[in-house]
């Protein structure tokens, strides 16, 4: 697990960008994990500029997005299929056949949850996994309690979840109750992690994630059992943790390190 802090938002979004960028120049055919929410909006923003300044092909790259509203069809502006078409997809030269987002409408959410697994597993799995935090500690829409092997499947949102994300919504009463996601199991087994914070609205449960014993009532802690995940924060994201020196200590050294370290 490796903690980077950074002084502003932006430079977590080009930070983040970059190991996306690199996964897809070493492989063209990468299959990326992506999150929703404004926390991966300045990443995108960098994605999309690289790929128009700097030719960056996603032509033969796959993803899978974490989740989707219940209820919400995908021209629903609320809705994260909107979303991703919105941020990313329209700006980059991705084949449509090769996005992967969950289904709000489906028939059957028991068969499509089954699916998107086999679905994932048959694209060779993910190599980069983009994840946010909810102020609940959640990665993805897998709220406290979660279990820590859980799949893909349908979640009922917390309060706390309702009435943070309300804020895109007319009233929160509009807010989908219930979403799709996939589960910590899923997410554990992409190749890498990457959790992006900004805010001190985040600064709790970042501090739980990294610092906390293990737990499902915080499923960012999951990332302490990773081999290759990394936290890109902001000061403001980082300030409740209590080995911030020690952070910045290792943050500083790591470029002299042997490379195959
Ligand atoms: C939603 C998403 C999460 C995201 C979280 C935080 O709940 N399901 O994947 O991490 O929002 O969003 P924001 O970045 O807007 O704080």
């Amino acid at each position: 697990m490796e903690i980077q802090r950074y002084k502003t938002y932006d430079e977590i979004s080009k930070a983040s960008a970059q190991v996306g960028a690199e996964i897809v120049n070493n492989k063209p055919n990468a299959v990326l994990g992506l999150a929703t929410g404004s926390t991966p909006l300045g990443l995108y923003k960098e994605m999309a500029r690289m790929h128009k300044e700097d030719g960056l092909d996603f032509s033969h790259v796959k993803t899978f997005n974490l989740d989707e509203y219940v209820g919400l069809s995908p021209d629903h502006p609320q809705s994260y299929h909107y979303f991703m078409h919105e941020n990313l997809f329209k700006h980059i030269n991705i084949e449509p056949q090769n996005v992967h987002v969950p289904s709000g409408t489906t028939k059957n959410y028991q068969a499509f949850c089954k699916w998107y697994e086999e679905r994932i597993e048959e694209c060779g799995g993910i190599d980069l996994q983009v994840l946010g935090i909810g102020s609940d500690g959640h990665i993805a829409f897998n709220e406290p309690g979660s279990s820590l092997g859980s799949r893909t499947r349908i979640k009922t949102l917390s309060k706390q979840t309702i009435d943070d994300n309300a804020r895109f919504f007319e009233k929160t009463e509009d807010v989908p109750i219930y979403a799709i996601t996939m589960g910590v199991g899923t997410v554990m087994e992409a190749r890498n992690l990457i959790l992006l914070a900004e805010g001190e609205s985040k600064a709790p449960a970042i501090a739980d994630a990294i610092e906390s014993p293990v737990s499902s009532m915080c499923t960012a802690s999951i990332l302490q059992l990773h081999p290759f995940s990394t936290f890109f924060l902001d000061e403001k994201a980082a300030g409740n943790l209590k080995m911030t020196e020690y952070y910045k200590w290792i943050q500083a050294k790591k470029p002299g390190a042997p490379s195959s370290c």
